[in-house]
């Protein structure tokens, strides 16, 4: 049985890294027979200056009909310095396919590559599951006497019962499902009385139904601190919106930098999308010297959540070999380009097949 894939390379280093994802997608495709459908759609700033159109009328409708799920690639372009494309492409579809998981893995690869003195690949392995639907990213606020002394701007963080309850089960779910043993709670609500309140409350209370797991809690200061000073503490993080989003940069940098960070954007059971973490980096852009490992990793990603597991294997194991065979872009201390890279990678899933 075939899966159909949509993929949206986007902007920038996106177009490039997602090329070389689909080239060890069709290579895996091929071992495991997989029968997968990839489709490219445009989206992105070009279309975006061209007909004004980001995301095009019916396109969520479409994918939650035809598609089993979503590559995506990166999305952001100077021409549009407000970023308004992006925002509607990405944001929208994570909102409109209701994807409120953001999992974010961070897994140290090789020993070589964190910044952390003597720390190994069993002590950084941990993962980040983020609100992606809600909390400070839901454009809801508003400015007063705008470019006056007197300005005035209220920019509103939105938490529900109901979309934290969903979120801190999900994180619960995987680390049984993973055989994982500790979810921890990152907030700060010892100042967001309020909202961080809600995540307390739900968080004690969804801990009862698995008493298997550990639960604690940490503020997201100390987490900050504790990521760096003590990266094996770190099992299941369950954090907001944008604490996720804070936290899963400095966990990439841990693991080698931003080149080397996959994501999905996940709502059980229904049409997801995969990304990887880093953006578009416009001044490396049309050079062929991007890493497309984060790439090519969430591409594992997706195959996983496929329930591709043997596939996906497959492809980080072909990763981390090549990490070690110095088959690396620039980021990583290499002089391969992305294509190399890609087509190393490919190879190396073909060649375990043979
Ligand atoms: C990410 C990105 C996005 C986010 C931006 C591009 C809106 O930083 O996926 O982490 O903040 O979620
Ligand atoms: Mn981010």
């Amino acid at each position: 049985m075939g899966k159909r894939i949509a993929v949206i390379p986007g902007d920038g280093i996106g177009v490039e890294v997602t090329r070389e994802a689909m080239r060890v997608l069709e290579a895996v495709s091929e071992v495991y027979g997989l029968a997968l459908e990839m489709v490219t759609f445009d989206w992105g700033a070009e279309k975006y200056l061209r007909e004004g159109v980001a995301l095009p009328e019916g396109a969520v409708e479409m994918l939650q009909r035809e598609y089993d799920a979503i590559l995506a690639g990166a999305f952001g372009d100077p021409r549009v310095p407000d970023h308004r494309h992006a925002r509607e492409i990405l944001l929208g579809l994570r909102v409109q396919l209701d994807l409120y998981v953001n999992l974010r893995p961070v897994k140290l690869l090789d020993p070589r590559l964190t910044p952390l003195k003597g720390r190994t690949p069993e002590e950084i392995d941990f993962v980040i599951v983020r609100e992606n639907t809600e909390g400070a990213y839901v454009d809801v606020g508003g400015v007063f006497k705008a470019g006056t002394p007197e300005e005035v701007a209220l920019q509103e963080e939105i938490t529900t019962r109901r979309g934290t309850e969903r979120i801190i089960v999900a994180a619960f779910e995987y680390a049984r499902t993973r055989g994982r043993r500790r979810v921890t709670l990152v907030d700060k609500s010892n100042v967001l009385r309020y909202g961080h309140g809600v995540w307390q409350r739900v968080f004690w209370e969804v801990a009862r139904r698995y008493p298997e797991i550990e639960a604690t809690h940490q503020y997201v200061d100390a987490m900050a601190l504790l990521m760096v000073q003590d990266p094996a503490a770190c099992d299941v993080i369950v954090t907001t919106n944008m604490f996720g989003d804070i936290l899963s940069d400095l966990g990439a940098a841990l693991i080698g930098g931003l080149g080397l960070a996959p994501s999905g954007n996940i709502h059980p059971g229904r049409v997801s999308l995969f990304e990887p973490v880093h953006g578009t980096a416009p001044a490396l852009a049309g050079k062929n010297v991007a890493n497309p490992m984060g790439a090519i990793l969430t591409a594992a990603m997706m195959l996983d959540y496929l329930g591709e597991a043997a596939a996906a294997r497959a492809i980080e194991t072909a990763v981390v070999e090549a990490i070690r065979a110095d088959e690396v872009t620039r980021d990583l201390g290499g002089s391969l380009s992305t294509e190399e890279v890609g087509r190393a990678i490919a190879a190396r899933v073909r060649a375990h097949a043979s």
